[in-house]
């Protein structure tokens, strides 16, 4: 039975495994100083613009936040975020343990920051008693599965060197928004002046595998050790590297990421008129947000998987994958229509 409960639950797409077998060849050399990982540096640049300065890969998405934040941050800084974001939630205290920064969380409609919302936050600059906010990160596509448009990350970028801050994209689900966009990821990054970037592989059919985008050499000149220090730099780099070569040839990122939102799309429209259910936040990419009876929430998982977001509302969230069938879509649907009733 297929999950509706993460695209972390999906396998590893087909012509991903094929090109982690096209590398398993010869002796290369290690921790990246090889051919595939080469390659696989010019791909990423081609794909997020010439400006991106620095590109380096990591084991995880955390891993990927916590190290390209690191790179901007003292322990005296601030990061503001949604508090809906993963660095505030899910990242069981990273931020707060490795980079002993403050995170300045701030509660959204629709998981994404605005300059109205967040613009009021850099008080009291230069004393001494007071964190210092220096990083606006914000996540591409939300974990509330809406997007923000090239316009609407400028202006937040803007905002951010206005102040002397950074911009942090946690691109985990890049790929999904700018499908949904219909955008590059470029325009969603270089163009938009994001300053670091985490760029997602692993929710999009990759194995386990993220980059880190520093678009600004100057923000770069550590890297290396923050990197080694966080446990992050892998002596065979060459199979994480292999996955993005496959990622971004063919454009399977956009084919994955594709199948993953037309899946979402079709669900909701098998579900949104059905009048035990609140559809909560606009389906934008991957994921649906909806308030079902807890009751019928129950009976739906003893077949289903999908995760409860909010106890206290019901809320729960269905989430499709690359490899998320329509033959899936419409059997899960027709056992939400038959139990919300
Ligand atoms: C928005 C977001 N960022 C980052 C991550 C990366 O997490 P992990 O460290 O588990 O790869 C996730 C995974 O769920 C996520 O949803």
């Amino acid at each position: 039975m297929k999950a509706f409960a993460s695209d972390n639950y999906a396998p590893i797409h087909p012509e991903v495994i094929q090109e982690i077998i096209n590398a398993n060849v010869d002796h290369q050399k290690a921790y990246g100083d090889d051919s595939i990982t080469q390659k696989a540096i010019e791909l990423i640049r081609t794909a997020v613009g010439d400006s991106a300065a620095i590109i380096n890969f990591v084991f995880n998405g955390t891993g990927a936040n916590i190290t390209g934040l690191q790179t901007v941050t003292n322990t005296w800084n601030s990061i503001i975020c949604a508090s809906t974001a993963h660095i505030n939630v899910d990242e069981g205290g990273a931020p707060e343990k490795h980079l002993g920064v403050k995170l300045l969380d701030v509660s959204t409609p629709d998981g994404k920051l605005t300059p109205e919302l967040i613009s009021n936050l850099w008080v009291r600059m230069g004393d001494q008693h007071t964190s210092q906010p220096n990083v606006i990160s914000i996540t591409q596509s939300s974990e509330m599965g809406t997007v923000y448009t090239p316009g609407e990350i400028k202006a937040l970028a803007d905002l951010a060197h206005q102040n002397n801050s950074f911009l942090h994209m946690d691109g985990a689900r890049i790929s999904n928004a700018a499908q949904s966009l219909g955008v590059s990821i470029a325009d969603l990054t270089s163009k938009a002046g994001v300053d670091i970037f985490s760029f997602g592989g692993t929710k999009n059919g990759l194995m386990g595998a993220e980059a880190v985008v520093l678009f600004n050499n100057s923000l770069g000149k550590n890297y290396p050790w923050i990197r080694k220090s966080a446990m992050q730099l892998a002596s065979k780099n060459r199979y994480i590297a292999a996955q993005f070569i496959a990622l971004l040839s063919n454009d399977l990122w956009r084919r994955n990421a594709k199948q993953a939102n037309s899946m979402a799309q079709l669900l909701l429209s098998k579900i949104e008129n059905n009048p035990k259910i609140k559809v909560t936040q606009k389906t934008q990419s991957n994921a649906i947000f909806a308030i079902m009876d807890p009751a019928h929430t129950v009976e739906l998982q003893k077949k289903h998987n999908f995760y409860v977001w909010n106890d206290v509302t019901g809320e729960v969230r269905l989430m499709c994958s690359w490899d998320t069938t329509e033959e899936d879509v419409i059997n899960f649907a027709q056992d939400i229509n038959l139990i919300c009733k």
